[in-house]
């Protein structure tokens, strides 16, 4: 089976197509039109010019997928939320110009899900269903940072959230902050490596102590602020530096400590986090760490599969092939969409 993945949440135009054939998953073609060199200049994403972006990114896109869509695709999975509207409905409605056109079943996609999903593409044993459920699944990203339990396929019971940012807001506001550029994600991760020391301050961990799942990223994001404000010392890039170091540290503390505590509670087989922040190294490797030492196994996507992409968006179709339908124009698209609770 191959299915046209198509991706426009946010800031990525993206499109792939997939094979799959007994759970062993071929990327055909992976295409992702960036824009981050255009919202760095503005410090962060303009809706109303990333949807122009999405509407012109779209067609080059498709030349270059070069696919014949009538024999070469057999569904199109398109993400139709949450995200930005005015993004989310360019992305939506090419799906439904093809599928239309090309008489294409149309499957429309949870981001969120996706960003799940995104693990099945690389670790094949996950398609083991006895051996995987049930499974803590963490999303960290731009948007969200979100805990669930899964049962099964599709079944997912939202343990926790953040109260307010996002940790991947946190790092980009951090960055911004710092003087850094945007996605400030990546940039403080690589600064955070080059400070080898402790360092000599360290930020709160907000609710890390709290019974509950959720997260607050929000005051610790105003801690920096206000630290970096009053701080005497020369600003250079060594201190900027530790204070990467410093925030990171009370992220990986946050969020190791309440992953572990939802996979002891839940008794969980294994761990997936996937979301454009599961990128980071120090993440992967304390939560790697920390959850080694119970004995459970934690998966991350491929580094290409962890920001928003289209092959995750076509797998996950193949997980939702329940909901496809010929004619699936009535579709619109939800900024606020949410994973049904079970
Ligand atoms: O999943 P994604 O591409 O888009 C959303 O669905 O939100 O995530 C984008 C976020 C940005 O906030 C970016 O700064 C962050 O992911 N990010 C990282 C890293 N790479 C990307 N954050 C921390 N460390 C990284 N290496
Ligand atoms: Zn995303």
């Amino acid at each position: 089976m191959k299915i046209l993945g198509i991706e426009s949440s946010c800031d990525e135009s993206a499109l792939s197509l997939i094979e799959i054939d007994k759970n062993r998953i071929k990327l055909l073609k992976n295409l992702i039109s960036s824009q981050v060199e255009i919202h760095k200049q503005f410090g962060g994403i303009v809706p109303e010019v990333a949807a122009r972006h999405h509407a012109e990114n779209f067609f080059p896109l498709l030349k270059e997928l070069d696919i014949n869509i009538k024999t070469d695709v057999d569904l199109i999975a398109v993400t139709y939320g949450p995200g930005l509207i005015t993004s989310l409905v360019i992305g939506l409605e090419l799906g439904k110009t093809l599928s239309y056109i090309y008489k294409k079943p149309l499957i429309p996609i949870n981001h969120i899900e996706a960003h799940i999903y995104s693990n099945w593409l690389t670790h094949n044993e996950l398609f083991d269903k006895k051996k995987t459920f049930p499974v803590l699944a963490v999303v960290i990203s731009g948007g969200h940072t979100q805990i669930f339990l899964m049962k099964n396929y599709g079944k997912y019971k939202l343990l926790g959230e953040t109260v307010d940012d996002a940790v991947g807001e946190a790092y980009d506001k951090v960055a911004k902050i710092l003087n850094l550029s945007y996605p400030g994600g990546p940039i403080i991760n690589k600064l955070s490596l080059e400070f080898t020391e402790k360092p000599s301050f360290e930020f709160p961990r907000p609710m890390i102590n709290t019974k509950d799942f959720n997260f607050s990223f929000s005051g610790l994001k105003t801690s920096v602020l206000y630290k970096w404000r009053d701080e005497k010392r020369e600003k250079n890039q060594e201190l900027i530096k530790e204070y990467c170091n410093a925030f990171e540290n009370a992220v990986c503390d946050v969020l190791s400590k309440k992953i572990i505590r939802a996979a002891k509670k839940y008794n969980v087989k294994n761990i997936i986090l996937g979301g454009g922040v599961s990128a980071n190294s120090s993440i992967r490797n304390r939560i790697s760490n920390d959850t080694q030492k119970l004995n459970i196994k934690t998966y991350f996507p491929e580094i290409k599969h962890t920001g928003d992409n289209a092959a995750m968006i076509a797998i996950t179709g193949y997980f939702n092939i329940n909901k496809k339908k010929k004619n699936n124009f009535k579709i619109t698209a939800d900024p606020n969409l949410k994973l049904p609770a079970c």
